[in-house]
Order: C-alpha cells, then sequence, then structure tokens
C-alpha cells in the first residue's frame, strides 16, 4: 500500500481520511439526537454538548485537511465504462458530501454562538473558541432549522452512498468498493 493514490486504488491517506470520518460522523449524528433528550440531567447534557461540538470542529478540520488533500493528491478516475448520467450523479454525491461535512460543523458552531443560553464552546474542555456572533434569537432558530435539515440530508447522502458502493461491488463487479476498503491491495 503507497501512501499516495495510484491509478485504480486509493492511498493510505485518502483511504485515512475516509474512514477516519465515517468513524466520527457516524457517533456524532446520534450523539446529537441523544443529547437534546437528554433535560432530566443538565449537567450531563452541557457535558454532551461540549464533547459534541469538540468531536464536530475535529470533524470540521479533517474535512478541511481532507479537501486540500484531494487537490494535492486527486481520486483515481472512476470505470471507463460508468455511463454520463451514472458519472454525474456520483460527483453530485460526492460534492454533496463535502458541502455537508463543513455546513454541519458550522452551522452546529454558529447555532452555539447564536443561543440566547451564552453557552461558551469549550474544545476538549481545554481550548475555548471565540464565538463570530452574540446571543440572537433569530440567528439561533436559523442555524438549528439549518443544523436539523443538514442532519436529515447527510443520513440520506449516507444511504445513497453505501447503497451505490454495494451495487458497484455486487452488481456491477467493480473495483469501485474494493479500492477505498482498508486492506484490499
Ligand atoms: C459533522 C459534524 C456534525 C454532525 C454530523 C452533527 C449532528 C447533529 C445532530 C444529528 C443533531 C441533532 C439534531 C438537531 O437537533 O439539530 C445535532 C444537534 C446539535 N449540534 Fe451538531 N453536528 C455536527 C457538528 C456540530 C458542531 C461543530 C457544533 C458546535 C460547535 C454542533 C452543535 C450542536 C448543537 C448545539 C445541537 C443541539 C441543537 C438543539 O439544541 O436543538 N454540532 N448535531
Amino acid at each position: 500500500m503507497t501512501l499516495r493514490n495510484g491509478p485504480n486504488r486509493f492511498g493510505v491517506i485518502a483511504k485515512s481520511f475516509h474512514w477516519g470520518m465515517a468513524l466520527l460522523v457516524i457517533p456524532l449524528w446520534g450523539l446529537g439526537f441523544y443529547m437534546v433528550g437528554q433535560t432530566q440531567d443538565l449537567l450531563a447534557q452541557y457535558e454532551l454538548y461540549q464533547l459534541h461540538k469538540s468531536f464536530g470542529f475535529v470533524v470540521f478540520t479533517l474535512g478541511l485537511l481532507r479537501l486540500a488533500w484531494r487537490l494535492v493528491d486527486p481520486p483515481p478516475p472512476l470505470p471507463a465504462d460508468m455511463g454520463r448520467l451514472h458519472r454525474l450523479g456520483a460527483h453530485f454525491f460526492h460534492i454533496l458530501f463535502y458541502l455537508l461535512l463543513i455546513g454541519m460543523p458550522v452551522s452546529g458552531f454558529l447555532m452555539s454562538a447564536a443561543s440566547p443560553l451564552g453557552i461558551p464552546t469549550i474544545i476538549f474542555e481545554t481550548i475555548p473558541l471565540p464565538h463570530p456572533i452574540g446571543p440572537s434569537e433569530a440567528a439561533y432558530g436559523f442555524f438549528q432549522t439549518a443544523h436539523y435539515y443538514m442532519a436529515m440530508l447527510l443520513a440520506g447522502t449516507l444511504a445513497v452512498h453505501v447503497l451505490a458502493a454495494l451495487h458497484h461491488h455486487f452488481i456491477e463487479k467493480d473495483e469501485v468498493l474494493r479500492r477505498m476498503l482498508p486492506f484490499a491491495r
């Protein structure tokens, strides 16, 4: 396995970004829904929110690094026999993924900043993040709604992504899934 992508497979760095982000984003999604319901213990809820924000910040940083790395090391091309519509669909969903992986943390952070409760954002109980905007009921409502709908869209996009990968592997029987698997040669 090489660090960089080759003509027919992904390298260690692109695979690590891919599976590392999957391992972070899926639990973060579940934590988001779980923590909003924990209203019977406000201290525990506060800690879960800070954990959610901290890992959200990690996802944001990784998302930017991943985008930068993609420019340095472009992905291998899709199989030559894939139709035009199929290719367009694949590109559309990849772009949507990147937009959501950046849009989720940004809307979450702006929602936290605009919250009338004025709760600080402290990454891993260590680094306080300055809020770029102050409390505002209207901005809070807007970013909360955006965060919620993006979370729904992210779940739908993930479902399509997984189904598409399985379709390539079991129906088309091509290399698209195998070339991203962690230990495949
Ligand atoms: C990829 C990153 C993220 C994902 C997948 C994610 C996902 C979610 C989900 C599914 C919810 C529950 C739905 C809702 O009520 O809105 C939620 C809630 C929330 N998220 Fe995130 N989130 C991410 C990043 C962030 C970040 C970076 C912050 C703040 C710095 C944040 C702050 C919040 C807050 C404050 C709530 C509670 C909303 C409420 O009280 O109604 N999120 N998140």
